[in-house]
């Protein structure tokens, strides 16, 4: 039997985090030894947010490195770049032909984003959804490893290949599905006490495989905390929860349940409980760090890496490229 097909990507904006290792790269090195995987650099998605050439071509780097010393296995998955398989690009094409305005417009990610940048309300961001459905389809993914903020994102993937499928009257592309090893996706929080880990959420909000043990330590304890419970198995709130949270996806359990009974009795320590997590997030990224740090400085390794990846998502793309457009009336004379 054929492996299922699996695709997902990361957008070039720096070195990686927290989150996106929890919510995405931790099933995709689960899924490199088990599934036929995609995993690439979404360098064209960025240009919404228009970074600068330097920019944009020293993230992509960076983003490379960090994938590589997560532990993907450019032998087991394929590990590109999405701007080097253009006929994306004319799949995304084609898939706008049949995305309405309105759809696109109430995507949360679009108002979202529409709200942070009110001057550069552009055309791709509008348009973002119907290129992440592209990247997806393109090689007729199954399964598209994701955090919960992608879940939205993947309905309207969802959305955009049965209506292919309806408009030309074929079974050609397959219905993917977001996808998380631990059933439910994951959102990760920031440090920052309120909503998810991310890049542009602000300074010390996130914490980046890169960040070296003083950083970590020092944004672990600015960490938002209060004057403790009073109330004996009090609910938390939300940024002593998301302390927990992380806690829970880098300690040992029993760790985490020592510092939650001491919660419970009204006895905990906020600063013994943030050293022990800055502790856990130091030894958890640590191996990581000294990866990036050899693999950024080895160009030909780094260019051997896309140029293995770049041919073998080329034949992937290219065949259903051209299938596309033989069903959609595009023949060659
Ligand atoms: P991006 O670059 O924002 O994030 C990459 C991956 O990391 C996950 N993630 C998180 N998961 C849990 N908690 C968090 N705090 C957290 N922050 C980030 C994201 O869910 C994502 O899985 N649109 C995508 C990139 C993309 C893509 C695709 C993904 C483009 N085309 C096709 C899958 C398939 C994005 O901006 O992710």
């Amino acid at each position: 039997m054929s492996k299922e097909i699996v695709v997902s990507g990361i957008r070039p904006t720096g070195d990686l985090h927290l989150g996106n290792y929890f919510g995405a790269i931790k099933n995709f090195i689960a899924m490199q030894e088990t599934h036929n995987c995609f995993f690439f650099i979404a360098d064209y998605h960025s240009l919404t947010t228009h970074p600068t050439p330097e920019n944009l071509h020293g993230n992509v780097r960076s983003v490379l490195a960090n994938y590589l010393a997560a532990g993907i296995d450019p032998e087991k998955a394929t590990l590109y770049l999405q701007s080097d398989i253009p006929e994306t690009a004319e799949l995304y094409l084609f898939l706008n032909m049949n995305a309405y305005m309105g759809e696109l417009a109430r995507c949360t990610s679009f108002k979202e984003k529409a709200r942070k940048q009110p001057n550069n309300v552009n055309a791709g961001l509008l348009t973002y959804p119907t290129l992440m459905a592209a990247d997806i389809i393109i090689h007729k993914a199954q399964k598209v490893p994701v955090g919960k903020d992608q879940e939205q994102h993947l309905e309207m993937t969802r959305q955009f290949a049965n209506r292919f499928n309806r408009m030309y009257n074929v079974d050609y592309f397959p219905e993917p599905q977001a996808f998380n090893f631990g059933a439910q996706l994951v959102k990760i929080p920031g440090l920052d006490g309120s909503g998810k880990m991310g890049k542009s959420e602000g300074e010390g909000n996130a914490i980046f495989f890169s960040d070296d043990p003083k950083v970590i330590r020092k944004k672990v304890m600015r960490a938002l905390t209060d004057s403790g419970p009073t109330e004996l198995n009090q609910t938390k709130p939300i940024y002593i929860q998301n302390l927990f949270t992380l806690m829970e996806v880098v300690s040992t359990p029993d760790v985490v349940k020592k510092f939650d009974n001491d919660y419970n009795n009204c006895v905990i320590r906020y600063g013994d409980l943030k050293k022990q997590l800055a502790e856990d997030i130091v030894s958890f990224t640590e191996p990581m760090r000294e990866k990036i740090k050899s693999i950024i400085s080895n160009d030909s390794y780094i260019k051997k890496v896309v140029e293995m990846g770049r041919e073998k998502a080329k034949e992937s793309a290219s065949k259903t490229i051209n299938e596309v457009r033989e069903i959609i009336g595009i023949k060659r004379f």
